[in-house]
């Protein structure tokens, strides 16, 4: 693996403000962590045999470089034929690629005539479904279905939808514009994929949906849209060699294993039972939205893995500085305390914009004159962060070196880890999703689906 990885700057994890010393009984005691070693142990060796095994597979994606220059091959080919990018599907099929392409080309993203644009469509709500079709078209957009299971209800209509409009548009010659991102070796969009001949990339059967972001569904958006994948994978290399083997289970090595345990006591021994992301710039929004569905459905679990009933999780909620310290913050400093509090920042100063000095007389500008926008950027974040930990409200930060994509491929593996870690200290399987699973097989019952009249029978009895 080392050969991936080049010689650049890591992102640093600032948990002191979760200590005792700093918050009080709220936060963790050093005597907590240390009594925690052991258990912090078994979840690497745990973790490390699952993916030995086989069973768990997102530990390995930076390292698989013929999925990388299928990709990049696939997009060079495509170069300069299509404008626009339409992406089909929910949740992990469509956090991921959203997260890459807002971080990396704005939120929303600036317009450019030498890149194309990814539209996503994630809902199933008719009216932004309709505007985007109004506003495409067909000859120039390349658009890729992505479905793990190949039969997911909101990507499966939409998919429909858009091959009809494809197809009225550019008969025979619109498959060759559909790409079909799905599991190989079952599900419908596989079979469909299979017989009109479209483009077909693999999600590994190992890697679950909200796992899936340095697969083909985060890689050939990205790719499409100009991102630099291969520095993504690196930087997603660079991490898990961090956090990974099975011989870093000391968490002062590790640092996704640290974070882990810290969310792991906060929750179960200090009633944290809430983590907010508290993102510290507008590129890494969306991705705190990825986060959030990667913390919640990975550890929002019922029973443990003997079947006892623990209901497990932590809350995930979204937060962005400096907007909601008008907005969310009263609450984080004296609601319940039921919350911590991680704060994401970036090192790299964005662009430099000067504050003109310009009313000096006036008490509240003249103090603002001669400074720059990302000085109260940072004086902001600093302000918060102090003022939280005097209220004793835990919290710890996450700073990137930039918002680049060796440094995003670094963060997505640090919280796959984290969850992956989390999941294996609260002894619950991190990877499935039972009760979407039933979710979906109600949607199949309403809808009329062979097969599932069963849960079509239960709705109406409730
Ligand atoms: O993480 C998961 O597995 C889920 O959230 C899925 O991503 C989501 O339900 C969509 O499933 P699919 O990719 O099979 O359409």
């Amino acid at each position: 693996m080392s050969r991936l990885v080049s010689k650049q700057k890591l992102l640093q994890y600032r948990p002191e403000n979760l200590f005792a010393d700093r918050v009080g009984s709220e936060g963790i005691s050093l005597a907590e962590l240390a009594a925690e070693l052991g258990r912090g142990r078994s979840a690497v060796a745990a973790l490390a045999k699952r993916v030995g095994d086989g069973e768990v597979g997102f530990a390995r994606l930076p390292l698989d470089r013929s999925t990388l220059a299928k990709v990049q091959r696939f997009a060079r080919r495509w170069r300069g034929r299509y404008r626009k990018v339409l992406l089909l599907g929910i949740g992990g099929s469509a956090l991921g690629p959203l997260a890459l392409d807002r971080a990396l080309h704005g939120t929303p993203p600036l317009r450019r005539k030498d890149r194309p644009e990814l539209i996503v469509l994630d809902n199933i709500d008719p009216q932004p479904m309709a505007v985007a079709l109004a506003s495409l078209r067909p000859r120039e957009t390349l658009v890729l279905v992505i479905t793990k299971s190949g039969a997911t209800a909101e990507t499966m209509a939409q998919f429909l939808v858009v091959r009809e409009w494809l197809s009225s548009a550019l008969g025979k010659r619109s498959q060759e514009r559909i790409v079909a991102i799905t599991d190989p070796e079952r599900g419908d969009l596989l079979r469909l994929a299979q017989q009109e001949g479209y483009e077909r990339f693999e999600i590994p059967p190992n890697v679950g949906g909200r796992y899936s972001i340095l697969c083909p569904v985060g890689l050939v958006p990205a790719a499409l849209v100009g991102i630099d994948v291969a520095r993504l994978l690196q930087g997603a290399a660079a991490m898990t060699l961090l956090c990974h083997p099975a011989e870093r289970d000391d968490p002062r090595q590790n640092p996704a294993l640290l974070a882990a345990m810290h969310q792991y006591l906060l929750a179960t021994r200090h009633g944290k039972t809430i983590q907010v992301i508290f993102a510290y710039a507008s590129a890494l929004w969306a991705m705190a939205f990825w986060h959030r569905q990667l913390w919640a459905e990975s550890l929002g679990k019922r029973v443990d893995r003997s079947g006892k009933e623990i209901f497990a999780g932590q809350t995930p909620v979204a937060a962005l500085g400096v907007t909601d310290q008008h907005s969310q913050l009263q609450l984080y400093i004296e609601g319940p305390r039921d919350k911590t509090i991680t704060f994401w920042d970036v090192e790299q100063p964005g662009p430099r914009v000067p504050i003109p000095k310009t009313f000096s007389s006036y008490d509240s500008l003249g103090y603002l004159g001669g400074h720059t926008m990302g000085e109260l950027f940072r004086a902001e974040k600093a302000a918060t962060e102090s003022a939280l930990t005097a209220a004793r409200r835990p919290n710890a930060t996450i700073t990137l070196p930039a918002v680049d994509a060796y440094s995003l491929g670094q963060l997505i593996q640090f919280l796959a880890f984290q969850t992956a870690y989390m999941g294996e200290l609260w002894g619950i399987d991190a990877f499935d999703q039972p009760g979407v699973e039933l979710a979906k097989r109600i949607i199949y019952g309403l809808m009329g689906r062979k097969g599932f009249e069963e849960y079509r029978a239960r709705v109406k009895q409730g």
